[in-house]
């Protein structure tokens, strides 16, 4: 495993030896012959990733910010970086030559890539989580799920609809304070930050796990009127008992729940009978990270990854964070 940071002097002072994720991965993945091709589609993220952040940090200068005008086909106002981010990973994951389909947030239909490669991985991502906050400098991220073709298996759209308990891996970027990739598989879950001298990421969170404690919960309050009484009753156990922290942005209020212990929660309400979030991008990749770090994942009445999909870009409601927590509020929802 990961402990062995080699410290060699620096000036006098101690510099721990950092660890890249290029390095994390050869010594991790490839020691162990897991998921060859993967690697690939990882190093994909990343790059696209640093590009993204460059975009993000610039948006202002380069009249970036903002919408275009033009409304997706979820009904939302497709702002200009959530394009300039679905172009740059869609690019970058079709030249890492192992993904063999694409799923995402700004695209109606799946990314079919020519060719089907032959370990072909599947991709779903949400490019850019938490655009209302784009032009108010407040943290946004982008969010990956990752399923292998079955063997053999010709992809086409139905490929895509499998559930999150497939996955073979989850990544997700938090463009903040600092750029930080978190990277789960199987019981593993890492975390890199971006060091914008080397331009490469580097070991910050090894083996993540969500601390038993939970000092926070996450949820639009202005929701509240219009949830049903059993949950407007778990919301207000969580207002009783714990600090609320809400950015707006997913990926951000999981992030913090994930390193200091919290619970997120975007249940179904009156106006949103299915939910706001969506399940392929949003729900099944952080779904998948919580459980490897020992939390859980739960729409309020089923496990998120144990849901069977029904097309790309279902909604679902999502309860995610601290296990215990998750399966307390959980239990209200349900009535019990
Ligand atoms: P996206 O920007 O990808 O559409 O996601 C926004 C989501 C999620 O990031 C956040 O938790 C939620 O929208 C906030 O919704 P409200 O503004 O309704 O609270
Ligand atoms: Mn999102
Ligand atoms: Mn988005």
């Amino acid at each position: 495993m990961f402990t062995d940071l080699i410290l060699f002097r620096y000036g006098g002072a101690f510099q721990p030896r950092c660890t890249s994720l290029q390095e994390y991965i050869a010594s991790e993945w490839r020691e162990n012959g897991q998921h060859d091709g993967l690697d690939a589609v990882i190093m994909a993220i990343a790059n696209g990733s640093r590009r993204v952040q460059q975009h993000v940090q610039q948006a202002a200068l380069g009249d970036a910010y903002g919408s275009t005008g033009q409304t997706n086909f979820q009904g939302e106002i497709v702002q200009h970086l959530d394009k300039v981010t679905s172009d740059i990973f869609v690019e970058v994951l079709r030249q890492s030559g192992h993904v063999a389909a694409i799923g995402c947030e700004e695209i109606e239909r799946p990314v079919i890539v020519e060719g089907d490669v032959a370990d072909g991985y599947i991709v779903m991502m949400d490019p850019l989580d938490g655009s209302s906050n784009i032009d108010v400098g407040v943290s946004i991220g982008s969010i990956f799920g990752i399923w292998q073709k079955k063997p053999g298996e010709t992809v086409n759209d139905d490929s895509l609809l499998r559930p999150g308990n497939q996955q073979v891996a989850a990544a997700y970027v938090v463009y903040g304070s600092s750029t930080v990739l978190v990277l789960a598989t199987r019981n593993n879950v890492y975390g890199f930050t971006l060091d914008s001298a080397s331009g490469s990421f580097v070991l910050t969170h090894p083996n993540i796990k969500i601390p038993e404690n939970c000092p926070y919960y996450s949820t639009n309050e202005g929701n509240y009127k219009v949830l049903d009484r059993p949950t407007q009753e778990a919301i207000t156990l969580l207002r009783n008992k714990y600090s609320q922290r809400y950015v707006g942005s997913l990926v951000a209020d999981f992030h913090r729940n994930l390193l200091k212990g919290g619970i997120f929660a975007y249940p179904a309400d009156q106006t949103r009978k299915d939910g706001r979030l969506r399940l392929m991008y949003e729900a099944n990749p952080l779904g998948f990270v919580a459980e490897q770090a020992g939390g859980a994942a739960s729409t309020g009445h089923e496990r998120i990854m144990d849901i069977v999909p029904q097309q790309l870009h279902q909604r679902t409601p999502l309860i995610l964070g601290n296990k215990d927590v998750v399966e307390a509020t959980v239990s209200v929802i349900k009535g019990g």
